[in-house]
């Protein structure tokens, strides 16, 4: 009697287990593409961010700069929704990375408190291959992370209930090992999902000299947000403590950040009015900048082809060209409207056979805007890349208010 109850309590756990197989054991690549491009220049990622199970979607770089969406790949986690109506679930910038010279490609599973790592297989850029376990974030709702130059540390910033920041070792065969005192609190008064886009976190950065590590925080109108800065170890340890950095006078919600090379100086866009410049040097060349009939400016990124910076507004779909002058004076080049509704979100810029190009997620048009971006106040869209059809085809779940990140790698 006894015997067989045994045996039916472990034929019922085997049947829970199976019913409850852990992600990792589900089929893991979708191909959306029939032919493996052998001579693609690169690649663009983003995420699918669906509560059920998040996929990274990888999309070749053709010569000429346009995509072809290849393959999706199960990330080893869930996606997560913050608590708001719409695109931008995650109310950040750099749920997803790539990192050139480590040849390796990072994800937030934001709905699992985990952090995925991949290897980017440098002959076809969309082939990629997990790398070790998914590792905790050690906090809830992550939302962004950062590579150090060469790729071999990566810190995730979680904004949920509990939120802050750690990092990792990045190994090629292990994966990510936690480095040592690296979990820092934000103290944010934050909810699981987080409760947004004011007063969530924003996104995580390396300085440009991999000296020191930061975090923005949107504000709570009129409560300015502000930039975390803690500095960093040679053995990778983050300082006790932050350094609290506020935006000029009518800066609130700073966002996305930008490195402005060689000046010890970030371009952040600021959802409340345009973007900020934070000088670290010398705070009285910060500046707040106001964009003219913006909605919400959250998301950018730098070209090295033409020194300027491309912000994206999920409200009014256009792109917003801005060049930052010596003196870390910003000003408005030009603008580019995208097709209207259509919710520009994240963007990336790589660089191609000596061109750049910008790629811009457009969640409400499920679709990636190419514009070629050959000189300063000459953006041209090239293409746009149709992100409906080949998922549906090959059965992925997306969802436009849970597509998030962009992230280019290049050879
Ligand atoms: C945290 O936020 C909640 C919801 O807005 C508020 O009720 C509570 O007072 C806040 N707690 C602190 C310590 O600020
Ligand atoms: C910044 O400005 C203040 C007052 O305008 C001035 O006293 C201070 O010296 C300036 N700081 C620097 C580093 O230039
Ligand atoms: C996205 O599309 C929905 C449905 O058409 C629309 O209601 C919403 O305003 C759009 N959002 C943005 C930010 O354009």
């Amino acid at each position: 009697m006894k015997f067989t109850a045994a045996i039916l309590t472990s034929v019922l756990a085997a049947s829970a287990l199976v019913s409850a197989a852990p992600l990792e054991r589900r089929a893991k690549t979708k191909m959306m593409s029939k032919t493996t491009r052998l001579d693609a220049s690169g690649a663009i990622y983003f995420i699918t961010n669906e509560p059920d199970e998040n996929m990274i979607i990888a999309a070749s770089i053709n010569a000429d700069g346009t995509l072809n969406l290849d393959r999706a790949v199960a990330a080893g986690g869930r996606g997560a929704h913050g608590k708001a109506d719409g695109p931008d679930a995650l109310f950040s910038q750099g749920a997803i990375k790539a990192n050139k010279k480590g040849k390796v490609l990072a994800t937030v599973n934001a709905g699992s408190n985990t952090v995925s790592l991949f290897s980017i297989d440098p002959n076809t850029p969309t082939n990629i291959n997990q790398i070790g376990d998914v590792a905790s974030s050690e906090g809830e709702f992550p939302m962004s992370l950062a590579f150090n130059s060469d790729g071999s540390r990566l810190c995730v910033l979680n904004g949920g209930a509990v939120n802050g920041v750690i990092c990792y070792n990045v190994d090629k065969k292990t994966g990510l090992n936690v480095i040592p005192n690296t979990l820092r609190p934000l103290g944010l008064n934050q909810t699981t999902p987080a409760t947004g886009p004011a007063g969530t976190a924003s996104q995580i950065i390396f300085s440009e000299d991999d000296k020191q590590l930061i975090a923005s925080v949107k504000g709570i109108p009129p409560t300015p947000g502000f930039l975390a800065v803690w500095d960093v170890g040679s053995d990778g340890s983050l300082s006790p403590d932050f350094k609290k950095i506020s935006p000029a006078k009518d800066g609130v919600l700073p966002f996305s950040m930008t490195i402005i090379p060689g000046k010890d100086a970030i371009l952040a866009t600021d959802a409340g009015l345009g973007f900020d410049i934070f000088d670290f040097k010398d705070s009285n060349k910060s500046s707040a900048v106001k964009i003219d009939g913006q909605v919400a400016t959250c998301w950018s990124s730098r070209s090295q082809k033409t020194g300027n910076f491309y912000l994206t507004d999920i409200g009014t779909a256009t792109v917003t060209e801005v060049h930052v002058d010596d003196d870390l004076k910003g000003s408005i080049v030009q603008q580019y409207p995208q097709l209207p509704g259509s919710a520009t979100i994240d963007n990336d810029i790589a660089t191609v056979r000596g061109q750049d190009f910008l790629y811009v997620l457009a969640p409400n048009a499920t679709a990636v805007d190419v514009l070629l971006l050959d000189s300063p106040g000459s953006a041209k869209k090239i293409s746009s890349l149709d992100i409906s059809g080949p998922t549906k085809a090959a059965g992925i779940t997306i969802n436009p208010n849970n597509l998030q990140g962009m992230t280019t790698f290049s050879k």
